[in-house]
């Protein structure tokens, strides 16, 4: 591996979660401390690479990144994507996107009754797989985060998205953790990444996926 790798390429990495108002002080989210999302991001620029990061709410400090865009709900992360993804190289999807949101947000607080009230969800898009699907796709990896069935689960997710690599690992075991195990799932199989700090983690995880890129590149 050398570590110039991805010097002069350009990655876009999505990380954190993302918040969906219901009305102007409540809403929903999903759990992520997106540790995960923002060690990848130090990674990646590790080997050089310029590297910008879409970010939903989180508490950490920032990477020294060419790029930060703050997003708040998985609509504005699309549109931060697509004002982004025509000179990508590499798209890594680590962020925990809500799948729903509130069909009709209020702006203003709703008022509290006794009974019982019914919120309508709406899909959300799904960012990745808009990205994986465009006519020429940027090289393209998704993480899986499981509570069971780790690998039957990843290789769906895998073949539903078209990507060449997909990191999965078992949520009640990584969020908000130190520390993960990771699971990559790419044409050739699987590859056991075991225990170690996400930044660790992710360093392997960049090195797998530029040795990918590159196969990709010469092909
Ligand atoms: O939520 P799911 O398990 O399908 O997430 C798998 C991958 O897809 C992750 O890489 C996540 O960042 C991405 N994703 C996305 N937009 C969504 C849902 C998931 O980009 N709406």
């Amino acid at each position: 591996f050398q570590p110039g790798v991805l010097r002069s390429k350009r990655v876009l990495i999505t990380a954190g979660p993302t918040y969906e108002a219901i009305d102007a002080v409540r809403g929903i989210t999903n759990l992520s401390s997106g540790k995960m999302g923002y060690a990848v991001a130090r990674a990646a620029l590790e080997t050089g690479a310029e590297v910008i990061l879409i970010s939903g709410p989180v508490c950490l400090d920032t990477p020294p990144v060419a790029k930060v865009v703050r997003v708040t709900s998985a609509q504005d992360m699309l549109v931060a994507v697509e004002n982004e993804i025509s000179r990508t190289d590499i798209f890594i999807s680590v962020a925990a996107v809500a799948d729903y949101r509130a069909r009709n947000a209020s702006t203003q607080k709703a008022k509290k009754t006794n009974g019982n009230i019914t919120l309508e969800l709406a899909p959300n898009p799904d960012i990745l797989e808009y990205v994986a699907g465009l006519p020429n796709p940027p090289f393209c990896v998704g993480f899986a985060a499981e509570t069971e069935n780790l690998e039957e689960n990843a290789q769906a997710k895998r073949q539903r998205k078209k990507l060449p690599l997909l990191a999965a690992n078992l949520a009640q075991d990584t969020i908000g953790a130190e520390d993960c195990v990771l699971t990559l799932f790419d044409d050739a199989g699987k590859h056991l990444l075991s225990k170690a700090p996400k930044l660790e983690q992710a360093r392997r995880l960049i090195r797998h996926a530029s040795l990918l890129y590159e196969e990709r590149q010469k092909r």
